[in-house]
């Protein structure tokens, strides 16, 4: 197997959890007999200080050359008083829109190793695993018109989607319901705005070609709610663009940690790998960040770009493994003892390496 992957690892966190990342990717790689290349650019505050922009011309080529691009986080204080066109996260939202991938996967799910670490009782997190499907090309993250004027006081942004925009990424959330558990659960605000209601009329017209997926309908407000006091009932969730932002922030409380979210977007020309968590200069150098979400995201990358499935499910094992272990970084460590970044990916790594020399020993019998 043959796999060019472009590392941006950012601002930040990012290129000590992406390093955390691509490590353990090479050794799948070391390990499996398969060729994959990584090759770096920049993106971010440190592009904007190293070349002026967000997003340099040699990275979008970059990652337009690639088979899958990983990303650590973008953000950086330094930029705070920047309109949001000159910012770090422009760069974020410009490679978004090139790539063109219009599904963003999230996956959230309750570790048992980590019950304590959720301000949620273990008995409403237990076994919880729910994958939202966020919209990321549309709504007001890209809508026009959008301004601030200074002289008014008066600033715009626009929530705009097209039938064939909602279309698009429904599908997606009903295939991938159909291999799970079968129910698709659209998230609006549809007793308020008339995007929701395109929203909600075009998810429902597709869902009528998945009849084995049961669809139903939640406002935002209380699908807020819901997912803090039931999260069990929910299997797939779609989100437009900004709805899907705050939930999946929300939902890191399930898991114990936004640190241990990943997540995978696809649809486009090339998919785009990206931890939910953001920058954190706050712990940045520190070794207090947690490399799982971007660990989990490498996963990701196994499974949807490399078609590696089984590849995926071990290192997705070899985090279990280390969590039930007892390790923990920081984030997650609720006054126990905690490991660095470092020690984290190293773990994961040895537990990775003993859990597919044990498959190669068995297929070898
Ligand atoms: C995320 C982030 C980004 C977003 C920011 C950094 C632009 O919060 O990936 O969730 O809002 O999409
Ligand atoms: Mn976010």
């Amino acid at each position: 197997m043959k796999l060019k992957i472009a590392v941006l690892a950012g601002d930040g966190i990012g290129p000590e959890v992406t390093r955390e990342a691509t490590s353990i990717l090479r050794a799948v790689a070391e390990l499996g007999g398969h060729d994959f290349t990584f090759t770096e650019g920049l993106i971010g505050g440190i592009a904007i200080t190293e070349t002026g922009s967000p997003l340099p011309t040699a990275t979008l080529d970059t990652a337009l050359d690639s088979d899958a691009v990983l990303m650590g986080a973008v953000g950086d204080n330094k930029f705070n008083a920047l309109p949001p066109d000159k910012r770090p996260e422009a760069g974020l939202l410009q490679i978004r829109q090139a790539l063109g991938g219009f599904a963003n996967l999230r996956p959230s799910i309750a570790y048992a190793a980590l019950s304590e670490s959720s301000p949620l009782r273990p008995e409403v997190t237990k076994d919880v695993d729910i994958l939202f499907v966020r919209e990321l090309l549309g709504g007001l993250y890209f809508g026009a018109p959008r301004w601030w004027n200074r002289e008014t006081n008066e600033s715009i942004n626009t929530m705009r989607y097209t039938k064939a925009e909602v279309t698009r990424v429904a599908r997606i959330a009903f295939e991938l319901a159909a291999k799970r558990r079968k129910k698709v659960t659209s998230v609006d605000k549809a007793n308020v705005l008339e995007v929701s209601q395109l929203w909600r009329a075009t998810v429902t017209e597709v869902a009528q070609d998945y009849p084995e997926v049961t669809l139903e309908h939640q406002l935002v407000d209380s699908m807020a709610m819901h997912i803090m006091n039931t999260p069990r009932n929910f299997d797939v969730v779609l989100t437009e663009n900004l709805f899907g932002d705050i939930l999946s922030d929300e939902a890191g409380v399930i898991t114990g940690s936004l640190g241990m979210l990943p997540s995978a977007t696809i649809g486009g020309t090339v998919n785009l790998y990206e931890p939910v968590h953001g920058s954190a200069p706050d712990i940045a150098g520190t070794g207090k960040a947690n490399p799982l979400g971007a660990i989990l995201t490498a996963a990701m990358i196994l499974r949807h770009s490399a078609n590696l499935e089984q590849d995926a499910k071990a290192v997705e094992q070899a985090v279990h493994k280390v969590l039930n272990a007892g390790y923990r970084t920081a984030d997650i460590a609720r006054g126990r003892p905690s490991i660095t970044t470092q020690e984290m990916g190293k773990l994961v790594h040895q537990a990775l390496a003993e859990s597919i020399d044990l498959r190669q020993a068995m297929h070898a019998v």
